[in-house]
């Protein structure tokens, strides 16, 4: 039996609500089986709204009985909601409902974790919870009782007074129903104080299990920097009297911005030396800051519809992003964020998932938290600031929230501000919300009587639904520098708005070299057949911190292409110029340590697909391995002064400084493995007192071979934690070499431990798996059944973080039609599935194409 095909919606038939919330109490009656929610609702008719028929959104709920005006109402329930006759004026709705938070394993509306009750209602999730307008237009006042039999008890907003076994919160802000949230258990808090630039003093918490107390310093500190930056730096202050944050077990995101209870994946909050790596720290401090940020960018001005998702979620990203450079190093922060796009972006903007930042329709809206609409929407800001300077971006942002605040607004709005502060028409700019895909930008260039012209050629190819695109507006920041080395012209925005444009510079001496895209001003592929000199020239001096790891980068990409096709050795020109900068002490040892990473095997294989070559794993695995093996023997002399530059002697501190240090001793590390057979990885692992060193040696221990002892261990040693127990997951299978990947992760399948049902350690083991490129892409198709069967098991219980892993199979269409026909089978298998859920379902058929 099918069911019937999912409905698709469409930003176009955007409808307002035909009645308007004043207020919301919410009684909730806790017990794991059968927790009552009553509701007392305050409609009115919204005199903005067409005439409709009284619906409200409601999911896996038992009514038990409904009254308006006080009088008892028998709607018509659907299993998306119910209907009802209503009066023409306002009337109080009141309704009780009965649901079962143990029983909720898909980790939307409320849920039980470790124990704790909790929530995630964005996008859709508090419909699980109540009968309600489920929808980010209807804002309103909530007050909420929560009575149950546990000592903490946390909703949005200020407490109002408490007692035994009952607490009452009201938040002042008007809101939509995703921002709802509601946290019970045996917590204990880490507590803190913030007074605001105004003088308002802000009680801080961080609510963990018992045990976790130890782990919350670190993101207390993160919280405080964070708002004091939106101070600064935006004018934005807090407006409640607490921000609570809780930690969770079982979630399927990294974090949510509930007004005033955010609530995180403990893996994004808790953090101590001993169990966190400096990734982990980096990213803990990005994520409080990006769910504080929401606070203003998400909250008081929130979205209209669930199209205009990057409205908040660009916005926010660019916010943390921005943090991100302020209190650590700006061109480590910018590379990392776009290796970051174009390892999770590209792809899915190169593929059969691609959609536009602003999607036109959808069937699930959770297949939306997308890179696309996060991490492009936060490249299409940054184009904007970059466009209008940062002047004009400050004015508009005031403009912004004064308009805005409290709104639910549009993409229209947004641009509209920056139209009204800097006169600027941004009619073809908005084609970065709309057009899908990733532009591709040709550069030819021409030279004659001190004149240098740069021709800029751009084309989007076709993406799903979009046959045809428009030019967009491309600022291209471009620098030139004299063959002596010299920067002659600073770095400059041209505007590209045509399909085909030259800028041209005058009154030079010499032919210069272009530094193109500098710090990635606009998120395209660059087409330019340059020299490989002409890269090593830039590698060597261009005053663009970007741009000059962009050289390396292209002439590493480069080297192992030719390596791949032509069987050539690795570049001895690229490979001297690379050990002249490692050599360089003026440089941060984190960037050095950027600088020795290669493109990943997914990357190349992109590549050689675009260029018509059919990409084979084994062999793009087998040339990265024999360039490491390269770089390890010529190098030899240089790599223990490395290794002294990357060894920290102080403290440990999780800052950009010390991190910087590691990360240039772990990149240090991976090749001396390959001389010493991983001895000094073994020596390392075993002196460790923190986790980044503990795991980067593991990592080595892993790819050299002989890893049950350390394996072994690490895990006696850590068995009680769960959030390093995930790393040991992750690491053997991610580091393992690709014939032991599939065998390795089936039989961590079968280990106690692996615990499926939570999503982080799902991901540690699937995740992993799908990451390792030759591992996953094994001809015998044994990574596409194992990813497979999973997914199939998890469908059941949890359709969101299923639907979300079955990107793996998004770049299908690259390779030989042997893997093709394998993966083919795979996602028929997958969608075939009885009761297959609306997530996962949109998802197969949209990269089934
Ligand atoms: N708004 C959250 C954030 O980015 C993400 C929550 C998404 N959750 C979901 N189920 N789609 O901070
Ligand atoms: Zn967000």
């Amino acid at each position: 039996m099918k069911d019937a095909a999912p409905e698709t919606i469409y930003l176009k038939d955007y409808t307002p609500f035909g009645w308007q919330v004043s207020d919301v109490h919410l009684t909730f009656r806790l017990a794991p089986k059968s927790t009552r929610v009553i509701s007392k609702i305050h409609f009115a008719p919204n005199p903005e709204a067409p005439a409709q028929e009284f619906f409200l959104h409601g999911e896996d709920l038992k009514l038990i009985r409904a009254t308006i005006d006080g009088v008892e109402v028998t709607p018509e329930v659907t299993p998306e909601g119910l209907r009802c006759a209503v009066p023409d004026g306002p009337f109080l709705w009141e309704a009780e409902v009965e649901i079962a938070p143990e029983d909720n394993t898909a980790l939307e509306g409320l849920y039980m974790s470790s124990g704790m009750y909790c929530t995630q209602c964005e996008a859709e999730g508090f419909r699980k919870i109540t009968y309600y307008p489920d929808r980010p237009d209807v804002m309103s006042v909530f007050s909420v009782r929560i009575e149950g039999d546990l000592p903490v008890l946390l909703s949005n907003g200020n407490s109002v007074d408490r007692g035994e076994g009952w607490a009452e919160w009201h938040d002042p802000w008007p809101k939509p129903a995703y921002l709802f949230a509601l946290v019970a258990g045996d917590l204990v808090n880490f507590p803190d104080r913030f007074t605001t630039r105004s003088g308002k003093e802000v009680k801080l918490n961080i609510w963990v299990r018992p045990g976790d107390e130890g782990k919350c310093a670190f993101g207390m500190e993160a919280l405080k920097t964070s708002m004091k930056w939106d101070e600064d730096a935006y004018g934005r202050e807090y407006d409640l009297d607490v921000f609570n944050i809780v930690a969770v077990d079982d979630f399927n995101m990294g974090a949510m911005e509930n007004k005033g209870l955010n609530i995180f994946n403990s893996s994004c909050v808790l953090a101590s030396p001993e169990t966190s790596t400096d990734g982990n720290f980096e990213r803990i401090e990005a994520i409080i800051a990006h769910e504080y940020f929401h606070n203003w960018t998400g909250n008081r001005i929130t979205c209209r519809d669930w199209f205009q998702l990057c409205l908040k979620e660009g916005l926010t990203v660019f916010r943390d992003q921005q943090f991100t450079a302020d209190v650590r190093s700006a061109p480590v922060a910018r590379i990392e964020n776009v290796a970051q796009l174009r390892a999770r972006q590209f792809p899915e903007d190169q593929g059969p998932l691609s959609h536009p930042v602003r999607p036109e329709s959808f069937q699930e809206i959770n297949n939306f938290y997308t890179a696309t609409v996060y991490e492009k929407g936060a490249e299409v800001i940054g184009m904007l600031k970059t466009l209008v300077g940062d002047e004009a971006y400050a004015t508009a942002l005031n403009l912004y929230f004064d308009r805005h605040d409290g709104d639910a607004a549009t993409i229209e709005d947004w641009l509209k501000v920056f139209e009204d502060a800097t006169g600027r028409d941004l009619t073809q700019f908005k084609r970065w919300y709309s057009q899908a895909g990733t532009p591709r930008v040709e550069v030819t260039e021409d030279w004659a009587d001190g004149t240098y012209a740069l021709t800029f050629k751009q084309h989007t190819p076709p993406t799903p639904g979009q046959e045809v695109k428009e030019p967009q507006v491309i600022p291209m920041a471009v620098g030139l520098l004299n063959p002596n080395g010299d920067e002659v012209v600073p770095t400059r925005v041209l505007e590209i708005t045509e399909a085909e444009q030259t800028f041209t510079f005058d009154g030079l001496a010499s032919r210069p070299v272009p530094s193109i895209n500098r710090g990635f001003s606009a998120p395209v592929v660059l087409d330019r057949a340059s020299s490989r000199e002409e890269r090593a020239f830039l590698l060597a001096h261009d005053t663009d911190p970007f741009n000059r790891w962009e050289a390396s980068r292209l002439l590493a990409r480069e080297s192992l292409i030719a390596m791949i096709c032509e069987d050539a050795g690795p570049d001895e020109a690229w490979l001297d110029g690379l050990e002249r900068l490692l050599r360089d002490r003026d440089l941060d040892p984190a960037y050095r340590a950027m600088m020795m990473g290669t493109p990943t095997e997914s990357e190349l294989a992109q590549v050689l697909f675009e260029r018509g070559h059919t990409p084979d794993p084994d062999a793009i695995h087998a040339a990265k391995e024999v360039l490491a093996q390269v770089k390890a023997e010529r190098w030899a002399d240089l790599l223990p002064g490395l290794a002294a530059e990357g060894t920290v002697d102080a403290p440990f501190a999780p800052d950009a400084e010390q991190s910087g240090k590691r990360a240039l001793g772990a990149a240090v590390l991976a090749l001396t493995s390959r001389l010493d057979g991983g001895k000094a990885a073994r020596a390392q692992f075993a002196s460790a007192d923190n986790m980044t060193l503990q795991l980067s040696a593991l990592a080595q221990i892993i790819r050299v071979g002989e890893d049950a002892e350390a394996l072994a261990a690490f895990e006696d040693q850590w068995r009680h934690d769960r959030l390093v127990m995930d790393k040991w997951f992750g690491l053997q299978v991610g580091a393992t070499a690709p014939e032991n990947v599939v065998p390795r992760a089936e039989a961590l399948t079968r280990h106690a431990d692996f615990d499926w049902k939570n999503p982080n350690r799902f991901r540690a083991v699937m995740g992993a798996l799908a990451m390792n490129h030759a591992g996953f892409h094994r001809k015998d198709g044994s990574g596409y059944r194992l990813l497979t069967d999973w997914l199939i098991k998890l469908d059941d219980l949890n359709p969101q973080t299923t639907a979300r892993m079955t990107s793996a199979f998004q770049t299908w269409k690259r390779y030989d039609a042997e893997r093709q026909a394998l993966m083919r089978a795979e996602l028929e298998r997958l969608q075939a599935k009885p009761k297959l859920s609306r997530d996962t379902g949109e998802m197969v058929a949209r990269i089934l194409g």
